[in-house]
Order: C-alpha cells, then sequence, then structure tokens
C-alpha cells in the first residue's frame, strides 16, 4: 500500500512536472523602459495566475528595430520564441514566409472578428487565418507638455504650426531645452509622421499610404523637411542616440518644455507619479486633432512544438480579455486593441485617446503610422527613415531631401 501511494505521489508529481514544463511561454519583446515594463508585468502577472510562466526574451531599443535583428537570428537557427511582440506589416512579412502559427481555435470560440476593428485585423489575420494576438492601440501624433512650463507661458495650448513655434520660443526664454528628442532614426520618424500629417490628411495618406511619388517630391514634402529643420534647431546639444524615456524624463523633470511620442509616452510619466492635467497635459500635435495615426502591439506567434501551442493559446486569449485589455493598456498609455471595453478606469489622456481613435476610425481619418512599421513594409519604412535621419541631422538639405525620398522609395517597394 505504502509503496502503491509512493509510486501514485511520484507519477502524480511527475504529471505536474511535465503540465507545468508545457504551460510556459518564451516572449521576446522590447519593453524595457519603466512605463513599458510595469504594463509588461501587468501580462506577466495575469499569465502566472492561470498557471502560465514567463520565460523573458527582451531586447533593448525603442520602436522594435533591434528585436527584430535579434528575431531574425533565432528563427534562422530553428529556435523561434513562443510570441513575439511585432508591429503591423512585419507581422504579414512572416506569415508570409509561413513561421506564424494558427490561432483560429481560440478567436472563433470568443468571438474576435466582432469585437477587434478591421484595421487591426488586417495586421492579425493572413489568409483568413489568425496568427497573432493585438494588445493595444497606440498613436504616433501626440505632445507632452511639462504643465508647469506651459503655465509659465501662458497656459494656452498651441493650436498650429506658429503657435507651437512661439511655444518653443517662450520655453528657450525659460531657459529649459525647448524640445526633449533622442537622435534615433525611428524617433526622427516618430516626429515626421505627425508634421507630415500636419500638412493634411490626403497628404499623409497620399504620400506614406499610397507612396505616390508626386506627393513624396512636392513643395509640401519640401515644406514638412523645412519644418523638421525648424524643430531641430530647438533640441539640445546631447540629443544623439539618447533613448526615448530618457527624453520623456526631460520633461516629467522640468529639464524640457516637451516632447513629441507616441502614447507609451504617458506610461513614462505615470510610472513617475505624474497626473495629467496636473503635471503634464497631453494634445495631439498641432493641425492634426481629428486624425490620428495608429500603431499597435501584437503578439505574433510562431510556429512551436505541439506540447507549447496550449500555452500559446492560452496566452492568446488571456491577452484579449476585456479585463485584461484595460489593466494593461491603463498602464502603457495605449488604448484597448477590442472595442467593447469601458473607458472607466482611463484617466483624462487615456479617455481622449479611445474616443479619438473611434471617431477616426468613423470619419476615415484613421491611418497606419508610417514609422511605427503599420504603412509599409519594413525595406519601404527604413528607406525612409534613413532620409529623415540624414535631413534631421543636417546631411541633406530640404531639396535633397525630397529627391532621395522619392529614389529611397521607388528602390525599396
Ligand atoms: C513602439 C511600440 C510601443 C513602445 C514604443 C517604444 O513601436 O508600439 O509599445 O514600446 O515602440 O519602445
Amino acid at each position: 500500500m505504502r509503496k502503491f501511494l509512493t509510486t501514485t505521489a511520484l507519477s502524480l508529481a511527475m504529471l505536474a512536472g511535465a503540465a507545468q514544463a508545457a504551460e510556459n511561454v518564451e516572449v521576446l519583446h522590447w519593453w524595457t523602459s519603466g512605463g513599458e515594463a510595469a504594463a509588461l508585468d501587468v501580462l506577466k502577472k495575469d499569465l502566472e495566475s492561470k498557471g502560465i510562466t514567463w520565460t523573458d526574451m527582451p531586447v533593448a531599443g525603442g520602436g522594435g528595430t533591434e528585436a527584430m535583428t535579434v528575431l531574425r537570428a533565432r528563427v534562422t537557427a530553428g529556435n523561434a520564441p513562443t510570441a513575439v511582440q511585432m508591429l503591423g506589416f512585419d507581422i504579414l512579412d512572416w506569415a508570409k514566409e509561413g513561421a506564424l502559427g494558427n490561432l483560429d481555435e481560440v478567436a472563433g470560440k470568443e468571438g474576435w472578428d466582432k469585437v477587434i476593428p478591421g484595421a487591426l485585423q488586417k495586421f492579425s489575420k493572413y489568409d483568413g487565418h489568425w496568427i497573432a494576438a493585438p494588445v493595444n492601440v497606440h498613436s504616433t501624433n501626440w505632445m507632452w507638455i511639462n504643465k508647469a512650463a506651459l503655465d509659465k507661458a501662458g497656459g494656452k495650448e498651441p493650436a498650429n504650426w506658429d503657435e507651437l513655434i512661439a511655444l518653443l520660443d517662450n520655453f528657450k526664454a525659460q531657459g529649459i531645452t525647448p524640445i526633449a528628442h533622442g537622435g534615433q532614426p525611428w524617433q526622427d520618424a516618430t516626429i515626421f509622421d505627425a508634421v507630415v500629417l500636419s500638412l493634411g490628411n490626403d497628404f499623409y495618406k497620399k504620400a506614406f499610404i499610397d507612396l505616390d511619388s508626386a506627393t513624396l517630391g512636392s513643395d509640401k514634402m519640401k515644406e514638412a523637411f523645412d519644418r523638421m529643420t525648424k524643430l531641430r534647431s530647438y533640441v539640445d546639444d546631447n540629443f544623439s542616440g539618447r533613448d526615448w524615456n530618457l527624453a520623456s524624463g526631460m520633461v516629467i523633470e522640468g529639464k524640457a518644455g516637451l516632447q513629441f511620442m507616441g502614447d507609451w509616452a504617458k506610461g513614462e510619466f505615470l510610472k513617475a507619479k505624474k497626473e495629467p492635467g496636473k503635471d503634464f497635459v497631453c494634445m495631439r500635435f498641432p493641425g492634426t486633432q481629428g486624425s490620428v495615426t495608429f500603431n499597435s502591439d501584437q503578439f505574433a506567434m510562431f510556429k512551436v512544438a505541439a506540447d507549447k501551442v496550449p500555452a500559446q493559446l492560452a496566452m492568446a486569449s488571456a491577452i484579449e480579455s476585456p479585463t485584461f485589455q484595460s489593466a494593461f493598456n491603463v498602464v502603457k498609455g495605449s488604448v484597448p486593441a477590442r472595442t467593447d471595453v469601458p473607458d472607466t478606469a482611463f484617466d483624462a489622456c487615456g479617455k481622449k485617446a479611445i474616443k479619438d481613435l473611434a471617431e477616426a476610425n468613423k470619419n476615415d481619418t484613421l491611418m497606419g503610422s508610417m514609422a511605427h512599421g503599420h504603412a509599409n513594409p519594413a525595406a519601404v519604412k527604413n528607406a525612409i527613415y534613413d532620409v529623415v535621419t540624414r535631413e534631421f541631422n543636417g546631411e541633406l538639405t530640404s531639396e535633397a531631401a525630397v529627391k532621395e525620398l522619392v529614389t529611397a522609395v521607388e528602390a525599396a517597394k
């Protein structure tokens, strides 16, 4: 009897061990800043509460450029992670290579088709099958202002380009750095998203979505580059290479007036215990109110061994749960990836983001972010990055940049 009990206990323990080993997800991501890590923790804890353990594979580098390089190496070595944080066209590129798994079972059971907006489904599905689980919707045409500095400048939010420039001049006179910026191609491109959008919805669409040569080579595009040159004159001497979250820190500490950045910046302000409306102001880049250039973080699910599939599906299901969507996005600074999540738990900036997104979707002013991989595949995106960064750093005049943009995009298409 005793022997029987011991053997049973042993085999039960072994079974539990095997189940545990299977209930593990290895996740590759670039959420390494304070605010991002806090949000990621919401996901880790949620999975842990469901008995799924987490193997972390962080690759630092905002926008995910470095993460995508590491991913390529892992897949080439035949060792794909379970789930990978990914943006827009990158997901479709991996799907085309046949590297992604299939989430139809969970998506069908949970009715994802009805609650996840079409703009996201475009990247979560390939050939009619679910391949990725969207976590959120961010947007890039935001501005984050230090409230005390804005008050000193009269307290009025700039409504257009001229008022923005006047505010930046005022910050300069206050003795602070007007624009907190990190000179990295993806950050330069994030500003360019907003600058191009501020010159018109149609202009943005024709340039970045349609890749229309006449628009890319237009006088208006020269004006966009002129605006970049002007903004460049308001950054500090040490901007080159600075990480985006350190730039957010400058605004948080009052060393800089404002930052142009997607709403993941809000995660940094919240992590530093700052409150919207009291310590900082969120507003759309002047001239872009009513429009949204969005990007959605999704977890692309790779083809993994059969014993790892249950944990993968459980992770996908956990991500799409409405309660998780609210809890995670409140911390991350983003908007839920489902249309049926109440905005109750969100602060004023979050509520505005949710409302802006719904309206832009209705009014056809919701467009994919060029800077964050939702307008074009990586080859085109990188070609644009290159020209934008060279112009921003004074290596190209606006005239030359416009010409280069046309040829670079043409070659990368
Ligand atoms: C974006 C991503 C955000 C945020 C940001 C900076 O591409 O969508 O979630 O992480 O990069 O790292």
